[in-house]
């Protein structure tokens, strides 16, 4: 770094301490704060708690400071929440107030600002973004169009296993073969089309592309940059790079795939209305001028973002703790092969017939919660919360992966337990019922996904175990299941080897 900068750099940190104090007096003056460790000058509480605020430690600290506590992120708030009353206030009492989202310099870039309807403020803009998704991919109709392209793609991936001598032998990473079918079953959905094997050049393309963005969206990176803004000229290489991917991925669905939808619809005409996906539905929208073409690229954005990796995510740990506990798989064989018979292939009307499987599925999405602390809320305007006042645009986080796993709510949370479900918590769905119990978020930023989610998690999750028998690899008695997260995403930290073995 040359003199010069880094001179300008030090005089701008010093006037930043002094206004930092003179905020935080002026603050402390005006507003009851929740509880939280003292933060210091310029950084906060940052260097005491460091970046990798993932559920656990949030669980600590929660457990430290009470249900809602405060940690200063440099010049930003985040406010923790973490009991079944007080996310019941922020997701649903006062759905309107918390429900903004945070931006944050790599969000700006991803997004335009708010384009899209994932990350945007709660507003007019948001309304109308969920309300044109919500036909084209959010229905029961869509479900019954689609479910039979669903259980095609999980029937290929059998077909496929069966193929591969290595599934039965030392073990495949299958992860790599149900993420084609993921984008497969939205692709379809999106697009009418699939990609013919993990080989096909545009789906390598799409998923480098998709994997990089989560990557520069998700590190700790550029935490700096958007915690302390003085500092933000040192993110300048960064958001290149963001500014590079964003771009490169924009004109691949542009020219891949939206394009290529507006070709085949004008040739063909398309009146019929069954035959209609779901690009057909927000080209419509941006025909009738309610939104523009930049949008209908963030609805695909969105899309790729928040339902690939997600479901992807939950299928590798339900395979994972199902291979780690093979009286649960015995059990779930069991019940497929009682209610539809043998050589019977799960479809999704049998999944609403078979109690174990959705226990399964349910127990999965508690322990292994793909987005553990919800995507973050915010609240535009100061706002109240258990008697503390929050600052205006505050980060405010849900640890529902604590909710879930908190002994004071569940018995022995610790343990993967589908019974749970059939017996002490027989009356609790995925759809929010229960503030203990949030996997999909609720209120009005909850996961309209849900309704697609569900059924593909059980047609896949089905179908292998009515098919193989799910072993670790040879030599192995257990898979690792650690836990990798992200600052949105709770995986699996390695892509386990199992070896599928066909039943006979
Ligand atoms: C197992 C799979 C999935 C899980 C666990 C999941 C979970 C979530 C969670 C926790 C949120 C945030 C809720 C909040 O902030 O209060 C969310 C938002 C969202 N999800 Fe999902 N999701 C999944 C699959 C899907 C799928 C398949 C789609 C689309 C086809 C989808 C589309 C969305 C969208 C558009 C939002 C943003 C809603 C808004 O901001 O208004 N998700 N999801």
């Amino acid at each position: 770094m040359d003199l010069v900068l880094l001179q300008k750099a030090l005089f701008a940190l010093f006037f930043a301490i002094v206004l930092a104090i003179t905020i935080s007096k002026l603050r402390g003056k005006r507003y009851k704060l929740p509880p939280g460790p003292i933060p210091v000058p310029i950084f906060g509480n940052w260097l005491q708690v460091g970046d990798d605020l993932n559920h656990r430690n949030l669980a600590d600290l929660a457990n430290k400071y009470g249900d809602v506590f405060l940690l200063r992120m440099g010049q930003r708030n985040l406010v923790v929440v973490s009991s079944p009353e007080l996310a019941k206030d922020v997701l649903h009492t006062q759905g309107v107030e918390f429900g903004s989202r945070t931006r944050n310099v790599v969000f700006d870039i991803f997004t335009d600002k708010g384009q899209d309807m994932v990350f945007t403020v709660y507003g007019e803009h948001w309304r109308k973004m969920r309300r044109i998704m919500t036909v084209p991919f959010f229905t029961n109709k869509v479900v019954q169009q689609y479910r039979f392209g669903w259980e095609a793609e999980a029937a290929s991936v059998v077909e496929d296993v069966k193929k591969n001598p290595q599934a039965c032998t030392t073990g495949i990473v299958l992860r790599r073969r149900l993420q084609l079918m993921m984008y497969n079953n939205m692709y379809r959905i999106m697009f009418d089309r699939r990609f013919e094997s993990e080989d096909d050049p545009l789906f390598n393309k799409l998923k480098a592309l998709n994997g990089e963005r989560s990557r520069l969206a998700q590190s700790f990176e550029y935490n700096y940059g958007d915690f302390i803004p003085i500092l933000r000229p040192f993110l300048r290489g960064y958001l290149k790079i963001c500014e590079e991917v964003k771009e490169r991925r924009l004109q691949l669905f542009k020219d891949f795939f939206v394009d290529e939808r507006k070709k085949l619809s004008s040739t063909k005409g398309s009146s019929n209305n069954e035959l209609k996906c779901a690009m057909d539905h927000i080209l419509e929208a941006q025909q009738k001028g309610e939104i523009n073409e930049d949008n209908v690229l963030f609805i695909v954005e969105n899309i790729n973002v928040a339902a690939i990796e997600t479901t992807l995510w939950s299928i590798e740990w339900a395979i994972a703790d199902l291979v780690n506990h093979p009286k649960i798989q015995k059990k779930l064989r069991e019940e497929l092969d009682t209610v539809l018979g043998r050589g019977c292939e799960v479809t999704e009307p049998d999944t609403h017939k078979l109690p174990y499987l959705q226990a399964v599925i349910k127990e999965t999405l508690r322990l292994r919660m793909a987005i553990p602390l919800l995507v973050p809320h915010m609240n535009l305007h100061d706002a109240k919360l258990a008697g503390y006042d929050i600052p205006a645009e505050s980060k405010i986080l849900v640890n529902a992966w604590w909710l879930a796993n908190n002994p004071a709510h569940w018995k022995k949370p610790e343990e993967f337990r589908p019974e749970r479900f059939l017996e002490e918590e027989s009356n609790v769905e995925a759809n929010g019922n229960d503030f203990r119990y949030l996997p999909f978020g609720v209120g009005r930023r909850s996961c309209p996904g849900i309704i697609l989610a569900l059924p593909i998690l059980g047609i896949i999750v089905g179908r292998l175990v009515q098919n193989f028998e799910l072993l670790p690899p040879p030599g192995e008695s257990k898979i690792d299941t650690t836990e990798k997260g992200g600052q949105f995403s709770l995986h699996i930290l390695k892509h386990s080897t199992i070896v599928l073995k066909p039943r006979t």
